[in-house]
């Protein structure tokens, strides 16, 4: 008896050997998608479905297999070899061979007691505990349809003293109708939107303004006015490593911008930016700048029209991240530094530019950009009516705030010593 029982025991050890154990969810499948899906695909955040359990899951099996095969989810835009970037999110060929081979097999539920725990997650924010939070200073009734331009407040800091800001988080108040935000710092010496009272919401009058920064939008284009965090579906808060951090300096005010978009129901929003700050005074500064270009018309129909812009530095910098800007019609964008050896660098290319997906691409690790260096945006836009996110492929196109208008901008956060003048970075234009 004890032979049959070894024997038994010994074959099934054979067989489990020859075909490879069944792919379940609780096993093989959990792990991958907590690690790399539940940050959007879970109760509350942006993905419209939640991958938290095998109930929620298991009728989206087919529907991940096509979109990790196609590469379409975690989404990524920039083409580069794995590894050239900090945050890339891209699985890896097992994890993508893992989650079809669930779907091909029946998208089994296997052994709960299989599961990885479950992955802790901040309630409400994803940086740490906020040091000082500041909000809308009233909830903003969004209609249920229509179109809403960008919306304005300014909220005063009070601050007495220097601020420096290691994590910054923007929250949506209602994810629903935000379709983005971003929060800029007004340092007491700029004279932008100075003509409208702080705390009240307001719509401001574009054409005015633009006249007031010389053509290029209302989007804080001087180092006076710079966004120091924003959200957009998809975008991880921002974060800067230890030893660099963003100043806000005393007397400044916030400037909040949000783009509503409706959709069908009447909704209150009262977005919020939370801020850590730095506990020592840091070595190095992170600013923001952009290699622009808002002087071009887009042809009716053009489906492959080239815009650039470039930027040159005055003063030795290192590179953290950049990310292409475009609106709809946006088809791709290079940008890349030229360096004062004429060398250049492609840092980040993005072929199939989205503009549902204003992902940022950090670099692995901060890159040194000698003084003298030009930075580059090329980009395409499409403007035929092959473009399905074309609004309309007989209008010319020129820059505007609006999505049914276009931007040309590549961003590139720098850091700078902390004592620098930003305003020194960039050469007057
Ligand atoms: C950065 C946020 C984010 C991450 C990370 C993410 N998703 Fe998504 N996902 C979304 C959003 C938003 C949508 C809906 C809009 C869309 O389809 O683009 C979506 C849609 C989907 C869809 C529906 C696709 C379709 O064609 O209808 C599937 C399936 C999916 N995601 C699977 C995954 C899987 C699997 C992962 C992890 C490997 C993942 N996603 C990671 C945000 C994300």
């Amino acid at each position: 008896m004890k032979l049959l029982v070894a024997l038994f025991v010994f074959s099934a050890a054979l067989c489990a050997a020859d075909s490879p154990a069944p792919v379940t969810f609780y096993r093989d499948v959990a792990g991958i998608l907590q690690q790399r899906c539940q940050g959007c695909h879970r109760a509350g955040e942006v993905a419209p479905m939640a991958f938290d359990t095998y109930t929620e899951t298991r009728p989206w099996a087919k529907a991940i297999k096509q979109a990790v095969l196609s590469r379409k989810m975690p989404p990524w835009y920039a083409e580069g070899p794995a590894g050239k970037f900090h945050n890339d999110p891209s699985l890896s060929q097992p994890e993508i061979d893992k989650l079809v081979a669930w779907a091909d097999t029946g998208a089994a539920a296997g052994n709960p007691l299989d599961a990885p725990p479950a992955r802790h997650f901040a309630q409400g924010w994803s940086i740490q505990q906020p040091d000082q939070v500041f909000e809308l200073p009233q909830p903003y009734e969004v209609p249920a349809s229509g179109t809403i331009e960008y919306t304005y407040v300014i909220v005063p800091t009070g601050f007495t003293e220097d601020r420096w800001v290691t994590q910054a988080e923007v929250r949506p108040g209602n994810p629903a109708v935000v379709h983005h935000a971003n929060v800029y710092i007004r340092e007491p010496g700029s004279g932008w939107l100075r003509e409208y009272p702080a705390g009240k919401m307001f719509i401001p009058d574009e054409r005015k303004d633009r006249a007031a920064t010389g053509g290029s939008s209302s989007a804080g284009a001087s180092v006076r006015e710079q966004v120091i965090v924003g959200f957009v579906p998809g975008r991880p808060p921002k974060q800067v490593p230890p030893g660099y951090a963003m100043l806000i300096p005393a007397g400044s005010d916030l400037v909040f911008q949000v783009h509503y978009t409706t959709n069908g129901k009447a909704a209150a929003d009262r977005t919020r930016v939370g801020f850590v700050y730095a506990k020592t005074p840091p070595a190095k500064r992170v600013i923001r700048i952009q290699a622009s270009n808002a002087r071009f018309a887009i042809p009716p129909g053009a489906a492959d029209y080239p815009v650039s812009g470039s930027a040159q530095l005055q003063i030795p910098c290192e590179l953290l991240d950049a990310y292409p800007h475009m609106h709809l019609r946006g088809k791709s964008m290079a940008l890349t530094a030229v360096y004062p050896t004429g060398e250049k660098d492609e840092l980040v290319r993005v072929p199939h530019y989205d503009f549902n997906w204003q992902l940022i691409y950090e670099m692995k690790q901060p890159k040194i950009l000698p003084k003298g260096t030009i930075l580059r945006a090329d980009a395409t836009f499409d403007n035929s009516p092959n473009n399905r996110f074309n609004p309309d492929s007989k209008a010319e196109v020129r820059w505007g705030d609006q999505s049914w208008e276009e931007m040309m901008v590549g961003f590139f956060d720098l850091a700078i010593p902390a004592k620098a003048d930003p305003a020194a970075v960039l050469a007057p234009q």
